[in-house]
Parts: structure tokens; C-alpha cells; sequence
């Protein structure tokens, strides 16, 4: 009995998370920048996706570009409004990322793994991105616009640091993105959804899918390249390695991953 009841709980939040419109563009700077400007105009609402098939300014964290291949991917984002706080903000990226790996792990296609901030891995190689962007006002995140790069089509990657991989490729074959798309957002809200009442559990699925979880691997800071093992994710997301038998604790741009 309760089972059937979670189960209709999930159908019903499922149908609350559909996307409401695609606003399509052939061609933007970056979905994020656009989905702000509508949002800070009013003209962007919860459940409506701001996407295109060419960025010609795609944002990646810190700093970073976005490449993606003209109509092969998913390139979107879409404005989220909710009740976390500024110094809890990593939990949005928390459960952004669980959303994706969760949606990946039921294509059976690989080993999903988030690489610690917000890279999505399948069998080691990056297939899709996150890029959160809050408006603030006073002490408040008024909302937040969440932007996703994902590989879907695309087939041939340039040479990045850590290899790419794609839907396409894992699968063999194209796949329809639209279908994706609507599903993957689904999954993600689901798992956003669930911090207003169930953060402590994001959080720790989280932690558990962590890339390297556990394990030696080696990485790269100001004192140069060591091994170290990722321990845990502290709430303000800030990762903790053992290194040398001491707990280190890293910020996003102190240390890089070489594994
Ligand atoms: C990263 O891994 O560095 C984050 C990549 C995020 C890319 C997406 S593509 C859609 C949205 N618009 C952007 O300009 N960036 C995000």
C-alpha cells in the first residue's frame, strides 16, 4: 500500500516538474546570460527552458568556455526559485548533479560519477556540465538560473584535459534530445525539490557518487602534484582530501584533479 502511495507521490511530482515551453533560439551568446536578461525582465517563468543549438559565448565554471557542437547536444538552462540560503547555495549544485547522474544511471550506460564540483563522468570522461548562476538581493538568493551542457550527439571532441564522451557514443547510435530533455529536467527538479525536505540525504547520495571517492588518486596543488584521497564534501562545498595523513581542504580553483 505505501508503496503504491510513494509511487503516485513521484507520478504527481513528476507531472508538477514538466516543462512548461521551450523558448528555442538558432543561435545565443550563452542560454545562461539570455535566461537572465528574461528572467530580471519578468519574462522568464519556472518551467520554461531558454535553449539553442550554437553558443557563441557558452560559460563553463570558473572562468571556462563551453564548446559544443552545432545541433548535436543539449545546451539549456532554466530559472529555479526555492528556499535555499546563500551559505547552503552548494546544495543546489548537489542536487543539479545528483539529477543528472540519476538520469544517466537509468540508460544503463556506463559507471556515472560526479567529479567533484559539478563534472559529470561516464567511465571516467566528461559528458555533461553544470553552471549555477544566483541573483542575489541583500542576503537572499532571489532565484537561480541553473544551466546544463550535455553531450549527446556529438561524436568527435577536440582534446581537452579530460577526455569528452557522449550519448551517441556510449549508446552507438543518435538519440532524440528532445525526449532528454524533458526527462532529464524532470529528474533534475525532482532532486532539487527534495532539498526543501530531504537536504541531509542529497547530500549524502551526493558524497557517495563522488569520482575518486575513497580511492588514491592524484591531483595537483600550490605545492605541486601529490596523492591524496577524497574523504567528504564539506556543506559549503568545499573538498576534503587526506593528504599525506593530513586533512586538506580545497576551494574550487586551489586544486586540480590529474587522475
Ligand atoms: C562546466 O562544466 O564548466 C559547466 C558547463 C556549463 C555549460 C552550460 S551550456 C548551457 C549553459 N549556458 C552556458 O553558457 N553555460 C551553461
Amino acid at each position: 500500500m505505501l508503496k503504491i502511495v510513494i509511487f503516485r507521490v513521484l507520478i504527481l511530482k513528476k507531472m508538477e516538474n514538466k516543462i512548461s515551453q521551450i523558448l528555442k533560439f538558432d543561435s545565443l551568446n550563452s542560454t545562461n546570460i539570455r535566461a537572465l536578461q528574461l528572467a530580471q525582465l519578468g519574462d522568464l517563468q519556472e518551467r520554461q527552458i531558454v535553449f539553442t543549438d550554437f553558443q557563441t559565448n557558452g560559460k563553463g565554471q570558473n572562468g571556462n568556455s563551453w564548446q559544443s557542437e552545432t545541433s548535436k547536444n543539449l545546451t539549456f538552462s532554466f530559472l529555479k526559485r526555492h528556499s535555499v540560503s546563500i551559505e547552503n547555495q552548494f546544495f543546489l549544485i548537489k542536487a543539479v548533479a545528483l539529477g543528472l547522474k540519476k538520469y544517466i544511471d537509468n540508460l544503463s550506460v556506463g559507471m556515472v560519477k560526479i567529479k567533484w564540483p559539478n563534472d559529470i563522468l561516464v567511465n571516467g570522461r566528461k559528458i555533461a556540465g553544470i553552471l549555477i548562476e544566483n541573483s542575489i538581493i541583500g542576503q537572499k538568493i532571489n532565484f537561480s538560473i541553473i544551466g546544463i551542457g550535455f553531450n549527446v550527439n556529438q561524436t568527435k571532441f577536440p582534446k581537452y584535459d579530460r577526455e569528452a564522451i557522449s550519448l551517441a557514443i556510449l549508446r552507438g547510435r543518435p538519440m532524440n534530445r528532445e525526449r532528454i530533455l524533458e526527462d532529464l529536467f524532470q529528474e533534475i527538479n525532482l532532486q532539487l525539490d527534495r532539498l526543501e525536505d530531504d537536504a541531509a540525504n542529497v547530500s549524502k547520495e551526493y558524497i557517495a557518487s563522488l569520482y575518486g571517492l575513497g580511492k588514491t588518486m592524484e591531483f595537483e596543488d600550490e605545492g605541486g602534484n601529490f596523492e591524496g584521497v577524497i574523504l567528504s564534501v564539506l556543506p559549503n562545498g568545499k573538498l576534503q582530501i587526506n593528504k599525506m595523513a593530513k586533512l586538506k581542504t580545497y576551494d574550487l580553483k586551489e586544486i586540480k584533479f590529474i587522475t
